[in-house]
């Protein structure tokens, strides 16, 4: 059969649908009501996320789950999360309950600078571009005003311009290298629209004084933020760390720092470990409509920072304190993008406070420190499996459609049984054949 089609972007939402169902469904009317059951019935609200990208045909639901009790720089919050994986919720939730007690969270945006850069090349004589680029700086200023103006206004835009000749990396490589300051947005469109006109100005100018060749390459924004640093921070007495009788507070500041310790020095561990930071960051920032490839893509870049993938968290034990810390990019925005327009995250950015882009970058460090010391303190105690599978038990529960009753018999009945798969399957066969 041929599976490929011309023009499919033209056709209407459930042309396309159809078009879809009958080249790859053998049961294509299931398939049609699996996409048609999760459309919105407000229909003003399924246009508008229809709208959000190209051939939308449905919707794409994940879980929008709360932590409540976060208490950071003296300020409580409860913070939406959205997330597939079963236990984050949860490990947020009772992370968060614990440094409660303890003083709670410290975070600080220590800077909020992006960058953006036009890449080209030039074939001509190194001093000559100096001296064009001193003679036309001020040019690119000029010229990206009727950008620039509003954002100037919120206190932010272009803080400067620099070239940097790359030529010894690739020849005749150089870039227009721009920092930025964007305030409450992410910043972007306002970036990139500024490399736009920094590369038609460029061309432009070359053209008129420049000997030799100079070909703009491309202009983007980099997600690489260095200088977009938010610290986040939990600390307490070493003896206040206990909790349960299984490990006393010195071993269990011991066995966490050397968990610690571990991701710092071993890239396998360190991937995973940074996952667990990811797996609150990315919920954050995806509940409150920011772009989480971009953060992510930031986020591993710094932690190879220093040329080995490393853990993003540290910790100490200094004078009886124990201390537990993160530094992190992150370049997200409060106002732009989906922030006005999708209204589970006006929702969830009203939750918050509608806090500025500042107060969100310590809110999401302080989900992905918090997620850290929920896995590492599983991971040196119990083990995560207790309380994952505890969590799944739910998933494989609907796996085999238990009824409301059986779900309640048996989510009793393992709160003293070890959940596995096998045992699952077990308990519901037993249920089901008594
Ligand atoms: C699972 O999603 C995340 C963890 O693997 C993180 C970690 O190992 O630190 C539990």
């Amino acid at each position: 059969m041929q599976k490929t089609i011309t023009g499919f972007s033209k056709l209407t939402k459930s042309e396309k649908i159809d078009w879809i169902v009958n080249t790859y469904f053998s049961n294509n009317k299931s398939a049609k009501t699996t996409l048609e059951q999760y459309w919105n019935s407000n229909k003003k609200l399924q246009q508008l996320h229809d709208e959000f990208i190209e051939n939308t045909i449905t919707n794409y639901y994940l879980p929008f789950g709360v932590a409540p009790n976060f208490l950071i720089n003296g300020k409580t919050y409860t913070i939406p999360m959205a997330i597939e994986e079963s236990s984050v919720v949860a490990a947020a939730s009772k992370a968060a309950k614990f440094w409660l007690d303890r003083g709670g969270f410290k975070a600080e945006v220590i800077s909020t600078t992006k960058i953006g850069q036009v890449h080209f090349t030039y074939d001509g004589n190194t001093e000559d571009l100096n001296t064009f680029f001193n003679t036309i700086k001020s040019k690119f200023f000029e010229d990206t005003k009727p950008i620039t103006r509003s954002m100037e206004k919120r206190g932010g835009g272009i803080l400067d311009i620099e070239l940097r000749n790359k030529t010894e990396d690739l020849a005749n490589y150089y870039q227009l290298h721009a920092t930025f300051e964007t305030m409450d947005a992410m910043g972007a469109n306002f970036i990139n629209s500024c490399l736009e006109q920094f590369a038609t100005t460029l061309k432009a100018e070359a053209l008129t004084s420049l000997a030799g060749n100079l070909n703009v390459v491309m202009s983007i924004l980099s997600n690489y933020v260095p200088n977009c640093i938010v610290r986040a921070e939990v600390s307490c007495k070493v003896e206040d760390l206990t909790e349960s009788s299984k490990l006393s507070a010195v071993a269990f500041a011991d066995k966490f720092m050397q968990a610690v310790a571990i991701a710092e020095i071993e890239p396998y561990r360190a991937v995973t470990h940074n996952k667990g930071i990811m797996n609150g960051i990315d919920a954050v920032v995806l509940a409150t409509g920011n772009d989480f490839r971009a953060v992510e893509a930031g986020v591993h870049a710094y932690a190879s920072r220093h040329g080995k993938y490393s853990s993003l968290t540290h910790a100490e034990v200094k004078d009886g304190i124990f201390r537990f810390w993160m530094e992190i990019p992150l370049a997200l925005g409060t106002v732009g993008g989906l922030t006005s327009l999708h209204p589970l995250v006006k929702l969830a950015l009203e939750m918050l406070g509608k806090p500025s882009a500042k107060e969100l970058m310590q809110i999401v460090a302080v989900a992905g420190l918090a997620q850290n010391f929920a896995a590492l303190r599983s991971l040196t105690t119990t083990g995560i499996q207790e309380g994952h599978m505890k969590m799944h038990l739910m998933n494989i529960l609907n796996q085999f459609e238990a009824t409301s009753q059986e779900k309640e018999q048996l989510v009793s009945h393992f709160k003293t049984h070890t959940v596995t798969h096998s045992s699952v399957v077990d308990a519901i066969n037993n249920l089901r054949n008594n």
